[in-house]
């Protein structure tokens, strides 16, 4: 699990604990022990390593990463308000890391029986779906992730028929990433609820979903 100490992270851990639908559940982080940065390449090389020295399957890989904001950059409203850093940022947060995490962790999946590598990505990236605009960079990098997800998806199939590749949208959370934006009249869900529909999800995925972007009850979202 990448971004195990995120609002959505924490929740996740736990809910994945509490399922027993794994042997162990390894929380990797920026801050820990063994440094995963995605802006870093070879801390991600190095966390594959330490996932494949445990000589554990990796039957879930799980990105619960993201960028939205910080103390510098909010979600643009306009054109005007778009620049080269932020942009930069959002692309290498919410597409290029979960992008290395895929190179590096997709060939630990095992090459028979059900694996799964999920990402969190989110409904504001949907280009199909996209009708109040703003929020340039976190939405493009949204959709660039989407189409990583699925490129890489018809990869997997090649040599991991039984492996899926999924998107998911966790809905909107309570956490971090979403507080600027509550006191706007947003439904917000409780982490730990968010969570344990996520496994729900991941639990149902076939190989049929392979290459999907999924919403949290499961259900496909327009690209
Ligand atoms: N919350 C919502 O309503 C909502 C809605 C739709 C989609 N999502 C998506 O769900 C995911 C999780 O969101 P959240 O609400 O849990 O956000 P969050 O509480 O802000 O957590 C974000 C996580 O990403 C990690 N992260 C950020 N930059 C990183 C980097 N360079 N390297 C490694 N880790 C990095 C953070 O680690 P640090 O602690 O080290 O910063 C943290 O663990 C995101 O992809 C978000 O876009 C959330």
């Amino acid at each position: 699990m990448a971004g195990a100490d995120g609002g959505i992270g924490t929740a996740m851990v736990a809910a994945l604990d509490e399922s027993g639908m794994f042997t162990r559940v390894l929380g990797l982080t920026r801050g820990g022990e063994a440094p995963l940065d995605l802006n870093d390449e070879r801390s991600i090389a190095a966390a594959a390593r330490q996932v494949a020295e445990t000589g554990l399957p990796l039957r879930l890989m799980f990105a619960a990463t993201g960028f939205l904001h910080d103390g510098e950059m909010q979600p643009e409203r306009s054109l005007r308000d778009v620049s080269p850093a932020h942009m930069a940022k959002a692309f290498a947060v919410n597409a290029i890391g979960p992008a290395l995490l895929l190179k590096h962790f997709l060939p630990l999946l095992p090459r028979t029986s059900k694996a799964v590598f999920a990402v969190l990505s989110a409904k504001v990236g949907s280009i199909g779906d996209n009708r109040l605009g703003g929020w340039h960079s976190y939405r493009a990098s949204k959709a660039a992730l989407n189409q990583i997800v699925r490129t890489a998806s018809i990869e997997l199939a090649r040599t991991r028929p039984d492996a899926i590749c999924v998107a998911l949208h966790p809905g909107t959370v309570d956490t971090p990433l979403s507080a600027p934006f509550a006191k706007r009249g947003l439904a917000l869900r409780a982490p730990d609820d968010a969570a344990r529909q996520i496994v729900g999800v991941i639990a149902g995925l076939t190989p049929r979903n392979n290459g999907a972007f999924l919403g949290y009850r499961g259900s496909e979202l327009p690209w």
